[in-house]
C-alpha cells in the first residue's frame, strides 16, 4: 500500500502511517505550491503504475497559511487510479457551512473519508476529532468487534471508532451544533475570517511586516526584514501577553503565525494585538 500525501500535509499523517504499520518508505510525497498547496499536475506521476493499494491524502486548511488543495482537480485523478481519498479537514472542513467561504472546499464532497475537529473551529473542549467515512459498510469493515454479550442494532459506536468504550464526546460537539444552527456555525466561522483579514491588513501596513500568503481563511503568517528579527519579535509579543502569536517555519525561514480560532475574539481584540504588534516591531 502506498500513502501519497503533499509536501505540506500535517504531521499527524506521517502518524497515523507509523501506528498503522504501513511505515514511512511507503509514503510518496507531491511537492506543493507556495502556499502549501498540492500540485495537481504532480499527482498523476506520484500515483505511479504499480498495482498496489493507494490512499491519497489531501488538505483542507494548511495550519501555516490556510490554504486549500484543489480537490476539484485532485480527487478526479486520484479516483482515476482507484484510490480512497480522504481529506484532514482538521479546522479548513468547516469553511464548507459558510456561504462566503464554501468555494473553498468544492469538490470535496467527492472523497471517501474526512477527518475535523470539532475542538478547532467549533470550539468545544478537547478532544473531538471526528473520521467521516462515505459508505458505513467500509468503518465497520475496519472497527467491528465480536461478543456475545453486545447489543448489535446495525451501524453501533464499535463500528465507527477504534475504542469499545468511551466517554460521551459527541454531547459537547451536539450542543454546540444544536445551539448555533447552521446559521450560527456560518457566522462563527465567518468571523473567524473576518479577524483573519482585519489582522492581515493590519500588519501590512506596519514597517518591516511582510505577509507571506494571500489570508483566504484564519491563518495569517508573516516576518519580518531577518529572521533574527523574527524571531526577537515573537518573543516580545509572547512577552507582552496581549495575544499568543506562534513561531514557524516557512520555506527554510522563520516566521510568524496567528491561527484565529477563538469564538470570543473580536475586532477589538485584534486592534489591541495589531497595536502591540505595532510598537514591539518599532522597538
Ligand atoms: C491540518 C491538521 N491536521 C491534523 C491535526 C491534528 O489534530 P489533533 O490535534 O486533533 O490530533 C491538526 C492539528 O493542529 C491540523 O491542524
Amino acid at each position: 500500500m502506498r500513502v501519497v500525501v503533499g509536501a505540506d500535509r500535517h504531521g499527524s499523517i506521517d502518524r497515523a502511517v507509523r501506528f498503522l504499520g504501513i511505515g514511512r518508505a511507503d509514503i510518496v510525497v507531491v511537492p506543493a505550491d507556495d502556499e502549501g498547496r498540492m500540485l495537481p499536475d504532480q499527482l498523476e506521476p506520484a500515483l505511479g503504475e504499480s498495482e498496489e493499494p493507494l490512499i491519497v491524502c489531501l488538505q483542507a486548511g494548511e495550519v501555516h497559511t490556510g490554504a486549500f488543495d484543489d480537490v476539484a482537480a485532485l480527487i478526479p485523478i486520484a479516483h482515476d487510479r482507484g484510490a480512497w481519498v480522504h481529506v484532514d479537514g482538521a479546522f479548513g472542513l468547516w469553511a464548507a457551512t459558510s456561504p462566503r467561504l464554501r468555494h473553498l472546499t468544492a469538490g470535496m464532497e467527492a472523497a471517501d473519508s474526512w477527518a475535523t475537529d470539532a475542538h478547532k473551529t467549533l470550539n468545544v473542549p478537547y478532544d473531538c476529532g471526528m473520521a467521516i467515512v462515505r459508505d458505513p459498510a467500509d468503518s465497520i469493515a475496519a472497527l467491528r468487534t465480536g461478543g456475545d454479550y453486545l447489543v448489535y442494532t446495525g451501524l453501533d459506536p464499535w463500528d465507527v471508532t477504534p475504542e469499545l468504550s468511551r466517554r460521551a464526546r459527541g454531547v459537547p460537539a451536539w450542543a454546540a451544533l444544536r445551539s448555533l444552527g447552521r446559521a450560527g456555525v456560518a457566522e462563527l466561522i465567518e468571523r473567524l475570517h473576518d479577524n483573519a483579514v482585519a489582522m492581515a491588513e493590519g500588519l501590512a501596513q506596519i514597517d518591516g511586516i511582510e505577509l507571506l500568503h494571500e489570508v483566504g481563511y484564519t491563518q495569517v503568517m508573516f516576518r519580518m526584514p531577518s529572521d533574527e528579527q523574527t524571531t526577537a519579535l515573537g518573543a516580545a509579543i509572547l512577552a507582552e501577553g496581549t495575544a499568543v502569536v506562534t513561531g514557524a517555519q516557512w520555506r527554510g525561514r522563520a516566521a510568524l503565525r496567528c491561527a484565529m480560532s477563538s469564538w470570543a475574539t473580536s475586532p477589538a481584540d485584534i486592534e489591541r494585538t495589531l497595536a502591540a504588534i505595532r510598537s514591539l516591531a518599532a522597538a
